[in-house]
């Protein structure tokens, strides 16, 4: 059954403020010719299909440079992402065309056929002979002639016969409809069973990025009047966040002086539990993060008042968090780092040296699927064999946090998924489960559920 309804499409939006890799790899221009957006973009999903721990924000970031057009750097951001964003609706209208599926194509080849089909079906600017001929030029630029002859065939019959969506409510058609694998919408029918194509196509949509100004350099008054002088277009929301409408923040000075850092508001959620855990404020209170990574909520608690031991498995996290803290003015107020697996033998006695806290936070490794918008190669990635080891992992981080809280202070669990199986940790007495907040991705927020218990003795 044809549908008429094309699913939300927003805006094309830039990567992350970090650097990374160059884009050196299997697609660059050969022969000394100018590597294109949609040569760029190709070869970029090459690498994010080959690569499973890239981010595609710092992946862009770190090859963007090579299109001298900004014009052009914005087609292959929208492209990438598009792509990422919509593949199993896109493999739906192309699998129709090719013999041998989408699967059936060498990497190169499938980047460049979806690369086409995202002009053709979900961009509206690019009339459909340039979106044709400009995905065969980006195969030539790439050495890849060959490429010519199917991508031709096969982007004139998806122009012509555009998209067949297929109709009812079942798992199979929702996943086309909202471009998810199956097995995700199965999951947030779990989680969602009243409004799974609801919260499925939310996942889709493009977020704004939004900062959080630091208290300790003026808050948002001097935020937003920082970014006004170097002309980026925001307003400020009612969470006390700042959404950019216009413009990239992260390459002012006020950035670097460190008016404001990237912040969601789901981060925010778990930062008032926090502050809910201490008895309200969290002024000279201590807090132990146990997977503090860079610290996006451990500088926020410190900006607040709380004197904060960062804890992660990661020590090259745990040293960005300690410059992204020293640029916004609140490293005096990170009391410690400890580079750990909490989930260790070894750990109980490496925390029990920290003493006890009015809060514990674990913000825990997990599948990720409620920031789905910000990073839709996850889809690609995560697995639902996953879940179980994920969630064994989570109840060991709780209860290690659990022995670390002070008689009357609080532990507080976050996971930015929507999958119940990883919101589902208990503690035992003397702990006393108070407050359980579940954010769907229709809240307009990345989705997580986060849980807070206090320890009455
Ligand atoms: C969701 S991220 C934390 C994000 C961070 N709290 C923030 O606000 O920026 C989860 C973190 O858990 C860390 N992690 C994973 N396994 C761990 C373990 N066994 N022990 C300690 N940290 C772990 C990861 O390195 C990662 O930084």
């Amino acid at each position: 059954m044809a549908r008429d309804v094309k699913p939300n499409v927003g805006a094309a939006r830039g990567g992350s403020r970090r650097g990374g890799p160059r884009a050196d790899g299997a697609g660059d221009a050969r022969g000394g010719r100018r590597v294109s957006a949609r040569g760029l973009a190709a070869s970029l999903l090459v690498r994010l299909e080959r690569e499973p721990a890239t981010r595609a924000s710092e992946l862009l970031q770190g090859a963007l440079g090579q299109l001298g057009d900004v014009r052009d750097r914005a087609l292959a951001t929208e492209l990438v992402y598009g792509v990422l964003r919509w593949r199993w609706r896109l493999d739906h209208a192309l699998e129709r065309h090719l013999a041998r599926g989408v699967a059936g194509l060498e990497p190169m080849g499938r980047a460049l056929m979806r690369v086409g089909a995202h002009q053709l079906l979900v961009l509206d600017r690019i009339p459909k002979e340039i979106a044709v001929s400009a995905t065969q030029d980006a195969a030539r630029a790439l050495g890849l002639g060959r490429l010519t002859g199917i991508l031709n065939a096969v982007l004139r019959k998806v122009a012509a016969s555009g998209e067949v969506w297929p109709g009812g409510d079942d798992d199979p058609a929702i996943a086309v409809r909202a471009s998810l694998p199956r097995w995700i919408v199965a999951a947030l029918r779990e989680a969602f069973p009243d409004a799974v194509e609801r919260e499925a196509l939310a996942l889709r949509e493009r977020p704004r990025v939004s900062l959080r100004p630091t208290l300790a350099r003026g808050g948002s008054e001097a935020a937003l009047a920082a970014l006004a002088a170097e002309g980026i277009e925001t307003q400020a929301v009612a969470s006390g966040l700042i959404e950019v409408v216009a413009g990239d923040p992260f390459a002012t000075r006020a950035a670097g002086e460190g008016l404001f850092v990237a912040q969601d508001g789901s981060g925010l959620v778990v930062v008032d539990e926090v502050a809910a855990a201490c008895g309200g404020a969290l002024a000279d209170k201590r807090v132990l993060d146990l997977c503090a990574g860079r610290g996006v909520k451990a500088t926020a608690l410190a900006d607040r008042g709380a004197r904060v031991v960062a804890v992660d498995v990661s020590r090259d996290k745990l040293d960005e968090l300690l410059r992204v803290a020293a640029r916004l003015g609140v490293h005096e107020r990170i009391e410690a780092t400890l580079a750990l697996d909490v989930a260790s033998e070894e750990a109980a006695t490496a925390l029990a040296s920290l003493g006890s806290f009015d809060a514990v936070l674990v913000d825990a490794p997990c599948s990720g699927l409620g920031t789905l918008r910000r990073h839709p190669e996850i889809a690609w990635r995560a697995a639902p064999e996953d879940v179980s080891a994920l969630a064994a992992l989570q109840a060991r981080l709780v209860a290690a946090g659990a022995g670390r809280v002070a008689p009357g202070g609080g532990l507080v669990y976050a996971v930015c998924t929507f999958i119940g199986k990883e919101g589902a940790v208990s503690l035992p007495s003397p702990f006393e489960a108070v407050a359980r907040i579940d954010l769907a991705p229709s809240s307009g927020l990345d989705a997580f559920q986060v849980r807070r218990w206090i320890r009455s003795v």
